[in-house]
C-alpha cells in the first residue's frame, strides 16, 4: 500500500513536469547582477521570469558592478542598474522580454542589448501608459551602439 501511493505520487510528479509550458522549457536562463539596494532591478527580474525566462541573481557592491559592465564591454554611455548575461549576450538595463527572444533568434555577432539609463515606463521602470520614449541598443563588439528597438512615448 505505501509503494504503490509512493509510486502514484511520482507518476503524479512526473505529469506535472511534462505539463510546464513549452516556453519556459526552452528559453535560457539569465543570470541578473545587481546594487543590493536597487528595486526596479527586483521588478525587471519579476518581468523576465513571468515572460519564462528562468532565472538566477547575486548582488554586487556598486564598484564592481561598474568594473564588470566595463570588463564586458559596455560604455559609461550605455550602462544602467543591473546587468544580465544570457547564451553569451550581455543585457543592461531594462530591457524588453520581447527584444531578449529576437536577439536570441537572430544571434548577431555582438555584446549584447543595452537600454541606457532608467527610461520611465521601461519594463519595472513605472506604468507603460506613462512611457517616455527610448531605444533599446544593440552593441557591436567594437563597442559601437545601433538602434535594435525603439519605443515612443505613451499617449
Ligand atoms: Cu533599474
Ligand atoms: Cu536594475
Amino acid at each position: 500500500m505505501h509503494t504503490l501511493s509512493r509510486r502514484h505520487l511520482l507518476g503524479l510528479a512526473a505529469a506535472l513536469v511534462a505539463a510546464r509550458p513549452l516556453a519556459a522549457q526552452t528559453l535560457p536562463k539569465i543570470h541578473v547582477v545587481k546594487d543590493p539596494d536597487c528595486g526596479c532591478c527586483k521588478d525587471w527580474i519579476g518581468h523576465i521570469r513571468d515572460a519564462g525566462f528562468p532565472v538566477s541573481f547575486e548582488d554586487m557592491a556598486p564598484g564592481a558592478l561598474a568594473d564588470l559592465k566595463a570588463s564586458l564591454g559596455l560604455k559609461p554611455t550605455q550602462v544602467s542598474c543591473h546587468t544580465a548575461q544570457v547564451e553569451g549576450y550581455v543585457i543592461e538595463g531594462h530591457v524588453p522580454t520581447d527584444d531578449i527572444k529576437r536577439l536570441l533568434t537572430e544571434r548577431p555577432d555582438a555584446i549584447g542589448l543595452a537600454v541606457p539609463g532608467m527610461p520611465y515606463g521601461s519594463p519595472g521602470m513605472g506604468p507603460e501608459s506613462d512611457r517616455e520614449a527610448y531605444d533599446v541598443l544593440l552593441i557591436a563588439k567594437d563597442g559601437t551602439a545601433s538602434t535594435f528597438n525603439s519605443y515612443p512615448a505613451a499617449g
